[in-house]
């Protein structure tokens, strides 16, 4: 875990928040290659989970929420966990919205499904889905951890990928199987290792106050065996509440029925750091390579923060330098994620490449000035090929890949 954690200081993916003032305990905050790796998570997420599907809705709800919601989705009153004297502290952040005596309480939302179920009947308005059908997010989520630890595993400020998926009531069994083989071909899909994966049947006394049933997903993490994510059978607990409280109806007319009834929810909630954080421990690995030992990400390349580092061979030669540095410009332009490096010997650079994971290094050498080629060497076996300048686009492209809808 220390390995990973300085990794993460040293070569730019997370930083201690506020470190030039000693921190922050439970606050993170993410540099360019840390950011890259969380959006393309995010991104990914949002292609299997909702784009590539035509049953979902995507919507991006406010953070800071009017009390009235919590109060009726019962974490005003139960979101709380005990303190060492065993009274019970609540976990939101609570703020205040407005001036002198026109201010209201308000909440940081400790999660992001509220925002979906206070947008279901906009939702059911503006586009009559069919059920079943979810609505997805990707946002913050904020709690007052009483002891936030483990580096981002437990934060005070995360962000969650949710998906409230709305069923009717006699179809919850069957959506809360899919949702569970989806999120373990999540887990696969983004590299995770799938024998450090363990799915729990969380008993009564433990579930959250609005499940009926939850399944665990946890994961070895090098400090323990801990929860990764969340799938919960949420019955009608959420939109009952809010139409109660609101005295708004939120239902659903069923056109084969012709019945009104509250669907039911399933939903499946992934925390993006601790999905960070699974993929990381996942990816390091040491070996020996030509001799030497050495640290590296294995992630895969769709994920990687950087695609490709391109390389003159020598730095005091302006004709490599030149070649290089045009092949740099035209790859940056396609894929992106590509960087220049011409600071020490090749094999220092490709170990600073190894070390965050970037799948490709290209050198251009003598040979490419005359021959029109590069070699192109692979991150995890360190063998090398020479590939044609005019197919080097089109081959990078396919050994980058894409990861593919979940099926
Ligand atoms: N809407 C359901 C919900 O919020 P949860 O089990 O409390 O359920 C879901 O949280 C997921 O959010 C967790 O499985 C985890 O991935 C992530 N998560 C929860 N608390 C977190 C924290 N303090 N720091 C980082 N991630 C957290």
């Amino acid at each position: 875990m220390e390995k990973i954690v300085s990794l993460c200081k040293r070569r730019g993916f997370i930083y201690p928040s506020a470190e030039i003032y000693g921190g922050f305990s439970g606050f993170w905050d993410y540099g360019p290659y840390g950011l890259a790796l969380r959006n393309n998570l995010k991104n990914l997420w949002w292609k299997l989970f909702v784009d590539s599907r035509e049953d979902m809705y995507g919507v991006d709800a406010a953070e800071i929420t009017k009390q009235e919601v919590f109060q009726a989705s019962g974490h005003v009153s139960g979101f709380a966990d005990p303190l060492a004297d065993g009274t019970k502290f609540n976990t939101m952040f609570k703020t205040s919205v407005g001036a002198g005596e026109e201010a209201s309480i308000a909440y940081l939302r400790p999660e992001t499904a509220q925002g979906i179920f206070t947008n279901f009947k906009n939702i059911v308005d503006s586009f009559h889905p069919k059920l079943p059908f979810g609505i997805a997010q990707i946002g913050k989520a904020f709690r007052n951890e009483i002891s936030p630890r483990d580096f981002i595993f437990r934060a005070r400020e995360f962000e969650q990928m949710e998906v409230e998926y709305f069923v009717r009531p006699a179809e919850w069994k069957e959506a809360f199987v899919l949702w569970q083989k989806k999120t373990h071909d999540w887990i696969v899909a983004v590299g995770i290792d799938e024998k450090k994966v363990h799915e729990l049947e969380v008993p009564d006394s433990e579930r959250a106050h609005y499940s009926r049933r939850t399944i665990d997903f946890e994961y070895d993490f090098p400090f323990g065996r801990k929860e990764l994510y969340g799938l919960a059978y949420r019955t009608d607990y959420d939109l009952s509440n809010h139409a109660k409280a609101s005295g708004v109806e939120l239902s659903y007319l069923d056109e084969e029925t012709k019945e009104k009834i509250v669907p039911q929810v399933i939903e499946p909630s992934l925390g993006v750091g601790r999905t960070i954080l699974a993929v990381l421990c996942s990816a390091y690995t040491e070996d020996e390579l030509g001799g030497e030992p050495r640290a590296y990400l294995k992630l895969k390349p769709a994920l990687a923060p950087v695609k490709a580092a391109v390389f003159p061979l020598l730095k005091n030669k302006p004709e490599l330098v030149a070649k290089a540095r045009e092949i740099y410009a035209t790859l940056k332009k396609e894929f992106g994620a590509v960087v220049f490096d011409d600071n020490g010997n090749i094999g220092k650079r490709y170990r600073r490449q190894d070390e965050i994971g970037t799948p490709f290094c290209i050198t251009i050498d003598f040979d490419s000035l005359e021959k029109g080629d590069v070699t192109v060497r692979d991150r995890d076996t360190g063998t090398q090929e020479r590939i044609p300048l005019s197919d080097l686009s089109a081959q990078l492209s396919r050994k980058i890949g894409s990861i593919e809808p979940l099926k």
